[in-house]
Formats: C-alpha cells, structure tokens, sequence
C-alpha cells in the first residue's frame, strides 16, 4: 500500500499530516475534501526552484481547485493566477492576489467578464479566436483604456493524453490556427486600444512527456522570428499548464526538466528577455487533496461486490467522465478481514456512478476509505445532482486544521427556487 508523505499511515491509521482522518470524518462527516497544506507548498517549491533567478511567472490554473484558502496560499507563495471565468476572477481577487499577476483564458469571454478583467487591470488576455480580439478592442475603446494581449495559437501538436483534455490539436475548438497567427497578430496591431505583449498556448492537461512541449515551443519560436521580422514584439511566452501526476504509476516529469530545455531554448534563439509563463493546475494542487467517504453497505451480487459508499459522481466526477483512476486506501486498514475485489460507487441512480473498479479491499460497512490524488478537478468540478448538498472542504496543517468550506445544507439547495403563483 503506498501513501503520500503528506497522508501517512501512522499506528495503523491514515493520517493528513498530524491529523488522524478518522477524527476528521467525526467532527465534520463524510464525503470530506481534505487537502494538506504542506503538500501544497511542496508543489509549488518544485515550480519555485525550477523558476529560481529567471524571469519566469507561475500562474496557477483556477480551475484546478478554487477554493479562497487555496487561491490564498499560492498568493501568499508569489503565485500569479490563470482564470478562465469572470467567476474565476472575483475570487481570485477576494482571496487578496494582485491583478498584475492574472492571465485570463478561454474561448468564450464575455463583455461583462472583459470589463471586469479591464477594470482590475489584470495582466495579458490569452485571446483565442478574431471575434473575440474584435470585441475586446471595442470594450477597451469604449473604457479609454489599452487591453494587454497574447493570441492563445494552437500548435497542433498531440498532447497524448485522454482526448477530453487534449487541447493543442487542431480539431480542438481552443486557440487560433498558428498558420493564420501572424495575420491575427497584425490584425491586432492596428486596434489602438490593444497592446501586444505576448503569445500562449496550452496543448493538454495530465501531460507525462516533455517531448509534446518542444514541439509547441518550436513552433511557438518561429512564429516569434515572423513577428520580429513584421516589427511586432513580445514580452511573454506562456507555454500553459498541463504537466501531470501520479494517479497510479506515471512517472510525471519535474517543472524543472520541462523549464530548463524551454530556457536553453530560448537563450539559444536569442531571446532571453522574453518572460516564460507556466499555467499549471493539477500539479499544483492534484496530489494535496484525498476525498474521504464511508462504506454504507456491502452489496455482493452474482458479477460484482460492489461497496457504497457516501461519495458520489456529484462530489468527485473525475471517473464517470475520464474513466480516471483514483488509488482507494483503507483509512484503518483491518487484518482480520479477508481482501475482497469491489467496485466502489456511490448512492446516484446511474450505472456510471463509480469511482472505482475492481479494488482489493478488506473492508466492513461503516469504514472509511481515503480516494487520493483528489485535490485537483475534485470538488471544483462537484454538483448537486440528486440533489446532494456538496461536501465540506478541510485545509491541514501540522496538527492544526481549518474547515475552509462548510457542507452545504440541503434546505439551501432548492432556496432561491419559486413555485408560480398560477401554475
Ligand atoms: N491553462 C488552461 C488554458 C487550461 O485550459 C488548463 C486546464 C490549465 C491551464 C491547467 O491545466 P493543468 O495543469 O491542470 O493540466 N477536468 C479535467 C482537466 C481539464 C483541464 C482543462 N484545462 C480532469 O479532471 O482531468
């Protein structure tokens, strides 16, 4: 059985941190999203040291988990912020992190989130489509002020990972074909209220090989040799998110061995001013977070056991859609239980309620199971399907904890819901 260093197994029990699990489940019941706020920072020491005395900004990807306290420790760190919403950038702000630190992507801003994002003064919009370069010159002509701007380009490039997070082929709705860049770019460079300051792409998500960020960056350095030579500079180089994790048995690579080639690179084409951009996620945040669950019944049948437990695709949605794989740990681990193979789902009236198949498990009704690498695209991407109020959120450190996210209660689900007067 393997455990993070930040979820230890201690005196047979496992731990968040200092923090028995058990303890946690006690006090503020299951399903229960518990991150480790020293898994935290260990992430983003390895960014921090990948990026030491370059000119090279960390953008963490929102989207990944957006909880305040999360968004506030990567502030606190020196993390800038990747949002993809106007949602996104008001919480980013409340979590008290500086507007010059926020790139904003995405393929459908709206005007609102436009003058939103212009009124704070936020860094560089990643543009990714003419319309949308069209409408931001507008609103910023309309305010009196100047829209910094990079074109998301897509380098058709194979990320090779699971085609939903697959975003740098050219089948894929995000980006601007990079043949047809330079033509954008000029474009852009005729609006005055729009201010070229970089270029950007992001190829995927859950990447496990540098070789797929070369290409991009090779083809992202031409582009920039075309734009040099038509007079049209640029400050930054934003190559995205998307390194991965360990769900299982991949080996992800260190930032650093994706960073130190992109800066070789770079000095090599002569272009050490520019500022190297990172947008990344889940390699932030994935392994900092376990969803804890309790078993409420052993269901054996003729084809499968399956175990229910209180978590469901509501609360960690990740294998329902990706078919990902989450490891699953006894949180007490029992000896005299015989290890059976479960499937483990949850209470939702659909067969692709599960969250994980085929487990050896020594396991009794009322245990609690620990489903790890939970801390990114977790409870960011929880609902309320079947009406189920979404879990609470724990934030850990040391022997100390904090409930950064109380349960939601049911009565405040259907709250704001009205029954017409003359149905
Ligand atoms: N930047 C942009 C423009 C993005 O679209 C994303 C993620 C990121 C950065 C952060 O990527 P990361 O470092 O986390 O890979 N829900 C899926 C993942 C979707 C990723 C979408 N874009 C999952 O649970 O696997």
């Amino acid at each position: 059985m393997t455990t993070a260093p930040c979820f230890p197994l201690r005196d047979g029990i496992l731990h968040a941190e200092d923090i028995p699990l058990p303890q946690l489940a006690d006090q503020y019941s299951t399903p229960l999203y518990v991150y480790s706020r020293a898994a935290l920072r260990a992430a983003w020491a390895r960014y921090a040291s990948a990026i030491q005395g370059r000119d090279a900004l960390v953008c963490y990807g929102v989207k990944a988990n957006s909880n305040l306290a999360v968004l506030h420790e990567f502030a606190q760190l020196g993390s800038g912020f990747d949002i993809v919403s106007g949602g996104e950038l008001e919480r980013v702000l409340a979590a008290g992190a500086p507007a010059n630190r926020i790139v904003f992507s995405g393929v459908g801003k709206q005007a609102w989130e436009m003058r939103a994002a212009l009124n704070a003064g936020i860094k560089c919009f990643n543009v990714e489509s003419i319309p949308e370069l069209e409408r931001l010159a507008d609103i910023a002509q309309e305010m009196g002020v100047r829209a910094p701007v990079s074109l998301r380009v897509n380098p058709d490039v194979d990320a090779k990972t699971h085609p939903y997070i697959s975003t740098g082929l050219k089948d894929n709705k995000f980006g601007i074909d990079i043949l047809q860049a330079p033509a954008v770019y000029r474009q852009a460079s005729q609006y005055p209220a729009l201010e070229i300051v970089g270029v950007d792409c992001h190829i995927g998500s859950q990447i496990t090989e540098i070789s797929p960020y070369l290409d991009a960056l090779d083809k992202l350095l031409r582009l920039i040799d075309t734009l040099a030579a038509e007079g049209i500079g640029l400050r930054h180089l934003d190559l995205g998110g998307g390194l991965g994790i360990r769900y299982t048995d991949e080996t992800p690579p260190h930032p650093a061995d994706l960073l130190n080639p992109v800066f070789e690179a770079l000095h090599a084409h002569g272009l050490d001013t520019l500022q190297v951009i990172l947008e990344p996620g889940r390699s932030l945040v994935g392994n900092a977070g376990v969803l804890l669950t309790r078993v409420e019944y052993l269901k054996p049948t003729e084809a499968r056991n399956f175990a229910i437990v209180d978590a469901a695709m509501n609360d960690l949605m990740r294998p329902a859609l990706y078919e990902a794989w989450h490891d699953v740990l006894e949180v007490q681990p029992r000896r005299g239980t015989p290890q059976v193979t479960y499937d483990v789902v949850g209470p939702i009236c659909e067969s692709g309620d599960w969250l994980a198949r085929q487990r050896l498990l020594a396991i009794q009704q009322g245990d609690l199971l620990a489903i790890l690498s939970a801390g990114a695209y977790g409870f960011s991407m929880a609902s309320q399907y079947n009406t189920r109020p979404r879990a609470a959120e724990i934030l850990v450190d040391g022997q100390q904890h904090w409930q950064i996210r109380p349960r939601e209660e049911v009565r405040d689900l259907f709250a704001t819901e009205r029954i017409p007067e003359n149905p």
